[in-house]
């Protein structure tokens, strides 16, 4: 048995915020933005949460694979932005849905985090453990974003994506390679809460997302090509044979080196960073929902996903849809 995707969904919040909007409220500007990173909007959550954007792509996914809540057996959310530290996201999920038989559990592998939970639904199905799984990539990362810093706010935007994976004789992944570095996870961080007890106290303002730009566009254009044959050789599959590269959304010049050192032409890279900017868990599975609801996806077309982020991690999958 294998994994096949049987259903997606995503939720983008009603506000959109493009780089003229916010060329109005800080020191920046469309050119800046757009030539630097193809990022032209994303969208900011208001009233929307991350765990209601998540109901929302999943319902849509569930509707898509014909499954009923109460047939889930396991949910996994991918995530660095849960509303809550605990519950996780997966279980405030599965409140919202009555998926009463299901269990729940986060993953956290930032931007490959969605890459990563369907490879351990690949696992679990490989496995026979189970047969029915949502996995839900989700962020609001507009909560953890330094509004002050122009380098690091501008790029990001809030959303999330949904699917049903299922077991299946036919189709779904074929391979799937992940990995990790955590000796370089300082390029892009953001720390957690201080230790404050009544016996010992740092104190430390609230933290938020810092980036060395730089060294996580070399980590990428580096590793997301290396990551993509390994999983393609894995799985005996051609970079000629596959209909579509759905990468993690940071940068357009991230996903054009990627296509030149793959020598697979652009039209094999769709992108939605355009509209949403960087969702990072969410970028792959929103893109996905996308080209599967732009009627771009016919069962037995081989695609590849592809993550990367922070820790370092990154991640990809080879699938038949
Ligand atoms: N608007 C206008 N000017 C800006 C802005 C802004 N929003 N941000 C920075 N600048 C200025 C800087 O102050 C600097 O000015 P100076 O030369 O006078 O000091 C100048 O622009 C250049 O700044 P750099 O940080 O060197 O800009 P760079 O050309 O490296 O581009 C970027 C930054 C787009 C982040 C680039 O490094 C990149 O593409 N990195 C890849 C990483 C990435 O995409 N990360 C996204 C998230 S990570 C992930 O998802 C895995």
């Amino acid at each position: 048995m294998r994994a096949r995707i049987a259903g997606t969904g995503s939720c983008l919040p009603k506000l959109r915020v493009t780089n003229d909007d916010l060329g109005r409220v800080m020191d920046t500007s469309d050119e800046w933005i757009r030539s630097r990173t193809g990022i032209g909007a994303r969208h900011l959550a208001v009233e929307e949460t991350t765990t209601s954007m998540s109901v929302s792509a999943a319902r849509k996914a569930m509707e898509e694979a014909g499954i009923q809540p109460e047939e889930l057996e396991l949910i996994i959310g991918a995530t660095v932005s849960a509303d809550h530290v605990v519950p996780p996201l997966s279980c405030e999920v599965q409140r919202e849905l009555g998926a009463v038989h299901a269990a729940a559990y986060d993953l956290c592998a930032a931007c490959s985090g969605f890459v990563f939970a369907l490879n351990t639904a690949q696992a679990y199905i490989r496995s026979g453990m189970y047969r029915k799984i949502l996995i839900i990539g989700a962020e609001t990362l507009s909560k953890l974003m330094d509004w002050q810093d122009r380098s690091t706010c501008v790029l990001f935007g809030d959303g999330a994506g949904a699917a049903v994976v299922c077991a299946d004789a036919d189709g779904g992944v074929l391979a799937g390679v992940q990995g990790s570095d955590g000796a370089k996870g300082m390029v892009l961080a953001c720390a957690g809460r201080p230790v404050n007890h009544p016996f010992a106290s740092h104190a430390a303002d609230l933290q938020y997302v810092q980036m060395n730009g730089q060294e996580v566009y070399k980590f990428a254009v580096r590793t997301v090509p290396m990551c993509i044959d390994q999983a393609l050789l894995k799985a005996g599959i051609q970079p000629e044979q596959v209909k579509l590269f759905l990468l993690h959304q940071a940068n357009l010049r991230i996903i054009e080196a990627v296509a030149k050192r793959l020598k697979q032409p652009m039209e094999k890279f769709p992108v939605c960073l355009e509209e949403c900017g960087n969702v990072s868990a969410a970028s792959v599975p929103i893109l996905l929902d996308r080209v599967n609801r732009d009627g771009m996806l016919k069962r037995g077309d081989c695609i590849v996903l592809a993550g990367f982020g922070a820790g370092l991690t990154w991640g990809a999958v080879v699938l038949t849809w």
